[in-house]
């Protein structure tokens, strides 16, 4: 089955074709040269960027592989979560492109895209099928447990998400703008041996009941810091750091403990964190799965793998839908759904 794959969800142009499970082809066009000015993305100048690279992207993609658009089984397209403007330019694309072409077209989920991103380039059937899930992104933290394809959220943040806080710490802390967590993560790489650095004990250790995350009172935490002046701004930007990841590893020792899972499953840009990893691969008893780096980041890949997985294990005609033509963005959308 070849797979054409869109994804417009927040900042990233993606396209991406695929036979059956394997990529054959993949380009992004990342917006963070223009959104870096703004230390944030900007919904309204992310639409119109995506609207603007959009197609020569759909070509390029094309060009690069060797399945041609005649060739295409189904359109599958991010219809959520997301920026509901953005949303609509990869939707009203692949609408056009099922109408003009006569092609299926599905909406998937891009959380579900996450989820099963470390197995991009892999048959479906490796993934286990009782797992711990773990999405760490700039739009969500999500904890919780996948039986086959049904999902069981046990927590998610009750206020920023842990990549947006990495990107608004770094914008209080003037470190170079936007997205924030390489800037960090790298601040934290260059100074872990500095004994300076090592004795920093007293980062905030915040660990709510059950599976909720909080990570706005760290935020608060690093802007009264910074005003006490006690610390530089790259000292405060290792605490912050070490405190984030504390408790996402809280969380998952207690899912480990409660659930007694086996595997876990890990999606989302904030997996790209380098301390965050080495911190995972210690828990013991259990097989993390993390993505490469090119499909943790948004990008259409995992969308058509998503499609691929969910409807490997689902009946066909449950997905496919000829005329899906009015197929709507779902900004709200929930892992799972
Ligand atoms: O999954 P993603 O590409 O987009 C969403 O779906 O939200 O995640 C983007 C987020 C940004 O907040 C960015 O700062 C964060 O992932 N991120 C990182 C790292 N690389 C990207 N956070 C911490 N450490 C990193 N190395
Ligand atoms: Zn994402």
């Amino acid at each position: 089955m070849n797979i054409l794959a869109i994804e417009t969800s927040c900042d990233d142009t993606s396209i991406s074709i695929l036979k059956d499970e394997k990529v054959s082809s993949l380009f992004t066009y990342s917006q963070i040269k223009e959104q870096n000015k703004y230390g944030g993305v900007i919904p309204e100048i992310a639409s119109r960027i995506h609207s603007k690279n959009i197609f020569s992207l759909i070509e390029k993609t094309f060009e690069n592989s060797s399945i041609e658009l005649n060739d295409i089984d189904v359109i599958a397209v991010t219809e959520g979560p997301g920026l509901v403007n953005t949303l609509q330019v990869g939707i009203t694309v692949a609408k056009t492109l099922s109408f003009m072409l006569n092609k299926p077209l599905v909406g998937v989920n891009h959380l579900n895209g996450h989820l099963f991103s470390s197995f991009i380039g892999e048959e479906y059937t490796t993934i286990p099928k009782k797992a711990g899930i773990l999405i760490v992104s700039g739009g969500h933290t999500i904890i919780g447990l996948k039986n086959n394809l049904d999902i069981k959220i046990l927590g998610e943040t009750r206020d920023d998400s842990i990549g947006e806080a990495y990107d608004k710490v770094s914008k209080i802390l003037n470190l170079g703008g936007y997205p924030g967590g390489p800037i960090i993560d790298d601040i934290y790489f260059r100074n872990k041996d500095n004994d300076e650095f090592k004795k920093q004990l007293d980062f905030p250790k915040i660990n709510l009941p059950d599976y909720t995350f909080s990570f706005s009172g760290l935020k608060s935490w690093v802007m009264k810091t910074k005003k006490e002046e006690s610390y530089s701004s790259e000292q405060i930007a290792f605490m912050f750091q070490k405190a984030a990841v504390f408790q996402i590893i809280k969380k998952i020792n207690k899912l480990v403990e409660e659930y007694k899972i086996e595997n876990l499953l890990i999606g989302g840009g904030v997996i790209n964190n380098e301390y965050l990893r080495e911190e995972i691969k210690k828990i013991k008893g259990i097989r993390s799965f993390m993505p490469k780096k090119i499909y943790s980041s948004d990008n259409a890949a995992m969308i058509g793998y998503a499609f691929y997985v969910q409807n490997s294990l689902k009946r066909k005609k449950e997905l496919f839908n000829l005329r899906n033509l009015e197929l709507d963005s779902k900004p709200k959308l929930k892992l799972g759904e």
